[in-house]
């Protein structure tokens, strides 16, 4: 046995009732706690979410702690984490999973403060299991783990992370201990996971509304139609989801018809079935961070010059250089409680799918609806250059 084996138990649990929730929030959700994304490599995935987003690698677990069916990386920053997950056989589910789907995240994970009061509400309510309740203990304490199943093959953790003192969970050792690194990992400036979107095939949008309504007591909180996120060539509509008092925003698209192949239809195409779109991350300075992606040649989607004439009409003043926002391509929106800046990189990876948005909140709650053409506009051109249009 290596001397990297971090030993760990796990035990099943038994069926108890919920104690946890209330009628607005019935699952008590704390917040994001993780999102594991399924890699052909973690190690080489790992390396360009750190080296390009600025990511530092914290824990590890694989062959070398003793689990022998997949290796896992955690990525930390702020308080954004990002678990990488690859197969080490082909056999696994993770593998299937990669061969239809490349690169995209499996699992949107919330902390909640009462694991089996989360889960068994949930099924009691009409959701479908992907795992029962599990305790994972270590020397650090314990954490325990369920999970239900919502779109395409993507999964809801419950993480009960209270009696848990440990790095991140049962069986993961610190990521330097195996790999210690010559070079520091830099910050680029994301605080935390701020949303998560998901695509669903066309006609499916509001039976996931409903899902999300049922099951984990979300409400509506916004709604765009087609004639909101239309251009010339496609549209397509989305709701956004609310749950855990605020701190879940999840919103749904779905396409919609027009003359040429909706960005959505392109994204479950390639995707094969719906997923999550994009994970949107907050930070304080979005100059900061952007000017570091770019030195990192991360690439954005390019926002026509003429997108800046009409800003200081469209939204006023704001604190920061327009010259910079738009030296470094930023999008910048206003809504009646203030404004905010985002930026949304191209797909991560070959296929025309998952891609990450960096969003600054001046006030702003919303979701950058006076940028959607100008957005989905760039969005169509890339899908031209890419024959998919
Ligand atoms: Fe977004």
């Amino acid at each position: 046995m290596s001397k990297h084996v971090a030993p760990f138990t796990t035990r099943w649990i038994d069926p108890r009732e919920g104690t946890a929730s209330t009628s607005e929030d019935p699952l008590a959700i704390d917040g994001f706690d993780h999102i594991e994304i399924y890699a052909d490599s973690a190690k080489q995935s790992a390396y360009y979410l750190s080296h390009a987003f600025g990511f530092a690698p914290v824990a590890y677990r694989g062959p070398e702690t003793g689990w022998r069916e997949s290796v896992s990386i955690l990525l930390k920053q702020g308080d954004a984490c990002i678990l990488i997950t690859s197969p080490l056989k082909m056999t696994s589910y993770i593998a299937s999973f990669v061969h239809a789907h490349s690169f995209s995240p499996r699992d949107v994970a919330f902390t909640v403060p009462h694991c089996e009061a989360a889960y068994y509400e949930a099924m009691k309510r009409g959701a479908t299991s992907a795992s029962p309740p599990t305790e994972w203990k270590d020397e650090h304490g314990s954490i325990v783990h369920a999970a239900i199943k919502t779109y395409g093959h993507t999964i809801h953790s419950f993480v009960e992370r209270k009696n848990y003192k440990g790095l991140y969970w049962p069986g993961f050792i610190p990521y330097k201990q195996l790999f210690p690194r010559t070079s520091t990992i830099k910050e680029a400036g994301i605080k935390v996971i701020d949303h998560v979107v998901g695509n669903v095939e066309l006609g499916k949008m509001n039976e996931w509304v409903a899902f999300y309504e049922r099951i984990l007591g979300f409400s509506q909180l916004t709604h765009f139609s087609d004639k909101d996120i239309s251009t010339e060539y496609s549209a397509l509509m989305s709701k956004v989801m609310n749950g855990g008092k605020g701190k879940i925003k999840l919103p749904i698209n779905e396409p919609a018809e027009g003359k040429r192949k909706s960005q959505i239809e392109e994204y479950l195409d390639f995707h094969g079935g719906p997923g999550v779109q994009h994970i949107a991350f907050q930070t304080d300075d979005i100059i900061t961070v952007v000017r570091t992606l770019r030195e990192h040649d991360v690439q954005f989607l390019h926002v026509p010059k003429t997108y800046y004439d009409e800003i200081p009409s469209r939204v006023g003043s704001i604190k920061e250089d327009l010259a910079i926002i738009r030296e470094l391509g930023i999008l910048v929106d206003r809504d009646e409680d203030g404004y905010l800046l985002q930026i949304f990189t191209k797909p991560l990876e070959d296929r025309p799918t998952l891609f990450f948005e960096i969003i600054q909140r001046e006030g702003s709650t919303g979701f950058g609806k006076g940028n959607f053409k100008a957005l989905f506009e760039a969005i169509e051109r890339e899908q031209a250059e890419r024959g998919n249009l």
